[in-house]
């Protein structure tokens, strides 16, 4: 039975389905769900570029400021990095095996977990960091709670009753850096408009759009951070990255979370901006049409940051103001001129292959603008945060 199949017999069964669930099983059935099926869907042969593929330098700079992070945080015998959604592994491999090169009483701390669900990006993980695997500087996390996406469906209220159920990784006594980078557009979404919430019917083995009234749920939401869809609009709610933002807030004790992805806040949202983001990809085109190909197709949304800032914030967390990709990564690598991207290049042609990928990566024509920030700590006093590298390129700059 094909994917559509799938869907449209259970619809069949209980009837229209919310706009989440199908993109979950879009992306999450585990049969036949777009991060379940292939592991081929990243980089030039797949559907979309991250970071990670472009160059090494993204996860190296990273890996630069984690060290910062464990030296703020006072060089601890231990520190964990949780990374979600760690795809294939490119950053999580860019990161150890740079800080085993340059930070190695760093690297001597470290144990670096991996949140990652889909069955074949496990396995594939196993491969690409199969060093780091076999010495125990790598795992996939023991008893960390965070809900399953099978097990998530629309219900945003099921994730909330379990929403104190996170221990494990980030709740011992160990400091941890929570990374994320395009985990959070990749969550199931609710769509509203005027005409209230959207759910998906069938008719004659297509796919139908019918709306209910909204559920409480994303009127909060859409209440506290978001806008309401005016005529011929549509929002997303995004509840479910709320819930995994909340647990993973409340079960951090002390260190940091740092989420880079495509985004917006609510005041651009406010301006007219960014409403109705959800995309979807296939072979580097994009589509504006959910519905083709499902399990085939990658489906995206842009990040409501002023949502996500929300939830940490209420955890407990303090949040900086929002950087750009560009604004980040500059603090981090001017410093020493990015010389962490440059480290192999023995000719000038391989020089001039590398700052070209580098300047994809910082400026606003590629990924420098587009791609927002979140960084936010918990447990450590406001002068040692500030003195991140991360953020030096905007405070010096606001002076
Ligand atoms: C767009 S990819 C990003 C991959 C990687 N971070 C990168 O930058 O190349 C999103 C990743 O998040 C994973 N993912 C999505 N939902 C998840 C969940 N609920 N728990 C764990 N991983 C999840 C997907 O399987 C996929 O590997």
């Amino acid at each position: 039975m094909s994917l559509r199949e799938k869907i449209i017999q259970e619809i069949r069964a209980s009837g229209p389905i919310p706009f989440s669930r199908y993109m979950e099983m879009c992306l999450y059935d585990p049969q036949h769900g777009y991060y379940s099926r292939k592991v081929e869907q990243f980089g030039r042969a797949g559907d979309f570029y991250t970071s990670s593929d472009v160059h090494a330098v993204f996860g190296r700079l990273l890996a630069r400021q984690f060290e910062e992070m464990w030296r703020i945080l006072g060089s601890p015998e231990r520190i964990e990095i949780l990374e979600l959604g760690p795809g294939r592994g490119l950053f999580a491999r860019d990161v150890l095996d740079w800080s085993e090169k340059k930070f190695p009483e760093f690297f001597g701390a470290l144990h670096y977990s991996l949140w990652e669900q889909s069955a074949g990006l496990q396995a594939q993980l196993q491969v690409t960091l199969e060093r780091h695997f076999v010495a125990g500087n790598a795992s996939f996390p023991q008893g960390l709670k965070l809900p399953l996406p099978d097990e998530l469906h629309s219900a945003a209220e099921a994730v909330h009753a379990r929403a104190c159920a996170t221990d494990a990784a980030a709740a011992s006594s160990v400091p941890v850096i929570v990374f994320a980078n395009e985990f959070f557009d990749a969550l199931p979404v609710e769509v509203l408009s005027p005409w209230g919430e959207l759910r998906i019917a069938e008719k004659d083995g297509r796919f139908v759009e019918t709306w209910v009234p909204a559920t409480t749920d994303s009127l909060a939401y859409l209440g506290g951070y978001s806008v309401h869809a005016e005529d011929g609009e549509r929002v997303e709610t995004a509840c479910i990255a709320q819930s995994y933002m909340t647990q993973l807030a409340a079960s951090i004790q002390q260190g940091f979370l740092i989420a880079i992805d495509y985004g917006y806040t609510r005041a651009e949202q406010l301006a007219g901006r960014h409403r109705g983001t959800i995309m979807a990809y296939r072979k580097h085109s994009v589509s504006a049409n959910p519905y083709e190909a499902p399990g085939e197709q990658d489906i995206t949304t842009h990040v409501n940051f002023t949502a996500l800032a929300a939830a940490a914030e209420q955890q407990g967390m303090e949040v900086e103001p929002l950087l750009t990709q560009s604004q980040f990564l500059m603090g981090i690598g001017e410093r020493n001129q990015f010389a962490d991207a440059f480290d192999d290049c023995r000719l000038p042609q391989e020089r001039a292959k590398v700052a070209l990928q580098l300047k994809h990566l910082v400026t606003p024509a590629g990924m420098g603008e587009s791609f927002h920030v979140l960084v936010a700590s918990k447990g450590i006093a406001a002068e040692q945060v500030a003195r991140l590298s991360g953020l030096a390129f905007v405070s010096r700059n606001k002076r």
